[in-house]
């Protein structure tokens, strides 16, 4: 039987993380650890492979690109990080530069593995990777907005005293300032979600603010995001066909085309079997399309 493998690129606060989570969750036989900074990718490895006696299974090493060969997935989360109050675009001029010379390395080994991008404006990010690597839409995957759907879902948990697994609720749009919430689809077993307009705003903000509040806090975030990637590679690792909301390239969607944005795509073994069109009010069809255009604003002013 074949083997299955993952790199994580950049083993800051979220590369580290996720690969710890990966660990935990046996999800790999091999797992690659790149780092720019060698040293922080080998004391990784070595800690980790020290707690192999209490998981088991798992081959961790810190590699070179030469080891994206034959790898199934390569989580890309290397990058500058947020500082605190900076959006998340505020670093798309020190990021593009590092991430093209990432995405050249990998795909001098690998051409037919998933790519998983994390690194932000991760939406932006993702579109370069496609569009440099001229590989098939769906195996280029952005984490999107299934970090920001899940801080929804936990929050309005939270205020119903719902177990948030039982939330359906989307965020959808860039991960970022201008994502939107998608209350006329949110339900619990397909019961609308009833609260007042103020307690709905309330529960919006905190999730579109979640970042900075946690930044503001303790400088990163990284636990909640190595789910949301765990959960992405999960689904593709096991041919799952799990509906999550990443971000993928736009084709016609609500009218909008060529760019990246999280909406609810099928993943499966193959990466985004497809994208879910939804039923979405005018309102929210007018702020996905801001949403939108703010992106390729965005991609229109690094290419000009
Ligand atoms: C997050 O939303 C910073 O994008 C990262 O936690």
């Amino acid at each position: 039987m074949s083997k299955t493998k993952i790199v994580v690129i950049g083993v800051g606060a979220v590369g580290a993380t996720t690969a710890y989570t990966l660990l935990l969750r046996e999800r790999a036989d091999e797992l690659v650890l790149i780092d720019a900074n060698k040293d922080k990718a080998k004391g990784d490895a070595i800690d980790m492979n020290h707690g192999l006696p209490f998981v088991g299974k798992t081959k961790v090493w810190a590699g070179d690109y030469e080891d994206c060969r034959g790898a199934s997935i390569i989580v890309i989360t290397a990058g500058a990080a947020q500082r605190p109050g900076e959006s998340r675009v505020d670093l798309l001029k020190r990021n593009s530069a590092i991430f093209d010379s990432i995405i050249g390395e990998v795909l001098k080994h690998n051409d037919d593995g998933i790519l998983l991008i994390a690194s932000n404006p991760v939406d932006i990010m993702s579109y370069f990777t496609w569009q440099k690597s001229q590989w098939p839409v769906r195996r280029i995957i952005g984490s999107g907005t299934l970090l920001d759907s899940a801080r929804f879902r936990y929050l309005i948990g939270e205020e119903l005293g719902i177990d948030p697994r039982s939330v359906h609720a989307h965020i959808i749009g860039e991960h970022g300032d201008s994502e939107l919430p998608l209350w006329s689809l949110a339900n619990v077993a397909g019961t609308g979600i009833r609260l007042d307009e103020e307690k709905k705003e309330r529960i919006f903000a905190n999730t579109k603010d979640a970042a900075y509040e946690i930044i503001a806090a303790k400088g990163a975030t990284y636990y909640a995001v190595a789910l949301a990637l765990d959960r992405i590679c999960t689904a593709i690792l096991r041919d799952e066909g799990a509906v999550l909301n990443v971000s993928t390239l736009l084709r016609d969607y609500h009218g909008i085309s060529d760019v990246y944005l999280g909406v609810p795509c099928v993943v499966d073994r193959g990466g985004v079997r497809e994208v879910l069109q939804l039923d979405l009010s005018e309102r929210e069809q007018r702020e996905l399309r801001l949403s939108a255009e703010k992106l390729k604003e965005l991609i229109r002013s690094m290419e000009g």
